[in-house]
């Protein structure tokens, strides 16, 4: 497929952080997080010019928020880096902001967005220093700032998109911790706990439990990566959850959740190596709706998938690879990698707002969007 968007670095600070070129029609990605707010203003605006009008144009998410507020003025990266852990008690109380600012852009037939909170663990210990799936060459150096302000930027994205990003402090010795959306999976202030396949990771389950002390919290049995291999869709079929099995996370483990969470779990086995958590071969668009790569399933987990998913967005194995089937969504916007344009591509079709973060350095442990980002379901 070809890409709509010419990608390629415009702006060097001395940090190597990149800017993303505007795209033919006008529209754009994320920009240098390290300019100043002004000087991002001017620069985001110049790019987007035309922006607002077009309802499915990819857009920053600086941009959703600066033409919702109708002043283009930029909310500055004002969460704070803290270690709470939000309350699992049910209610509005946890987002502060009534809606979400794209609220104010929508016209019939749009697709609607939900606030969300989610949990990242900043890449502060982050290394390549073993090697437990395809994607992770321990002879390449990671560059380990460049990593940090990526990630910032994808938090920072994630806020500016009116959503809740609570951090968890990193461990030194744990440097897959970035990939946040191993540690647990929760479902309706339920947590099922993580236990990690590779004794390399198995420490980052306690620092998961720790964030989940007022959550209800069951502690697994069975070997479990979290949401790397389960997915919710709160609005299918009353409420589904869709799990991976083949490299990671064990079948009993399936059986496990569902007995946990109360909802029924779909077991999908994963058959390619390159593909070896669910999350890098599906995801949920919105609360009904997923994309996936059908190649990365056996034949039967195909059949059950498109019988349950008749609309879903399917992705390629070029999609696939680049990690675009690794993204977050919160119903509208969703964010990918920039390396996955014409995933990105697929979703517009289907009625999302595609927003594209650069996030390569993290691609380096076999990773993207999705891997650290959980979300938190009080
Ligand atoms: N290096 C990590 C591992 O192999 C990457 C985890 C990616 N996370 C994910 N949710 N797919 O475990």
């Amino acid at each position: 497929m070809i890409c709509a968007g010419v990608v390629r670095p415009v702006q060097y600070s001395s940090t190597n952080a990149s800017v993303v070129h505007p795209t033919a029609d006008g529209s754009m990605m994320v920009v240098n997080p390290l300019i100043t707010p002004s000087a991002r203003s001017r620069s985001t605006r110049r790019f987007t010019a035309g922006a607002e009008s077009e309802t499915f144009t990819p857009i920053s998410a600086y941009e959703a928020r600066a033409s919702a507020d109708n002043n283009a003025m930029i909310r500055w990266s004002t969460a704070s880096m803290r270690n709470d852990s939000p309350p699992a008690s049910k209610g509005k109380s946890c987002f502060g902001r009534p809606s979400l600012p794209s609220l104010y852009l929508m016209s019939h037939g749009e697709r609607l967005p939900r606030e969300r909170m989610y949990l990242m663990c900043p890449p502060e210990h982050f290394t390549v220093e073993y090697t437990i799936n395809p994607w992770m060459d321990t002879t390449v150096p990671v560059d380990a700032g460049l990593a940090l302000k990526q990630w910032a930027l994808l938090r920072e994205t994630l806020t500016d998109l009116g959503h809740r990003v609570h951090v968890l402090d990193a461990e030194p010795g744990l440097p897959d911790m970035v990939y946040a959306a191993n540690g647990a999976f929760s479902v309706d202030g339920t947590v099922y706990g993580a236990r990690f396949r590779y004794p390399q990771r198995a420490d980052e389950a306690a620092a998961h439990r720790r964030f989940y002390q007022s959550w209800a919290f069951a502690e697994p049995v069975h070997v479990n990566e979290g949401e790397g291999d389960f997915a919710y869709l709160p609005e299918a079929y009353g409420g589904l959850i869709l799990a991976g099995y083949g490299f990671r996370t064990e079948p009993a483990a399936h059986a496990e959740a569902q007995e946990v969470l109360g909802r029924p779990v779909i077991s999908l086995r994963l058959v390619d190596p390159a593909f070896y958590h669910l999350d890098t071969a599906l995801a949920a668009l919105d609360d009904r709706r997923v994309a996936y790569y059908p190649g990365a399933f056996s034949p039967a987990s195909q059949r059950v998938l498109a019988q349950l998913f008749p609309d879903a967005v399917l992705a390629d194995r070029a999609d696939a690879e680049e990690f675009g089937l690794n993204l977050v969504s919160d119903g509208r916007h969703v964010i990918l990698n920039t390396q996955a344009m014409a995933m990105g591509e697929k979703v517009r079709a289907a009625g999302y707002t595609p927003v594209h973060v650069e996030l390569g350095e993290l691609k380096r442990g076999g990773g993207s969007i999705k891997c650290v980002v959980a979300e938190l379901r009080p």
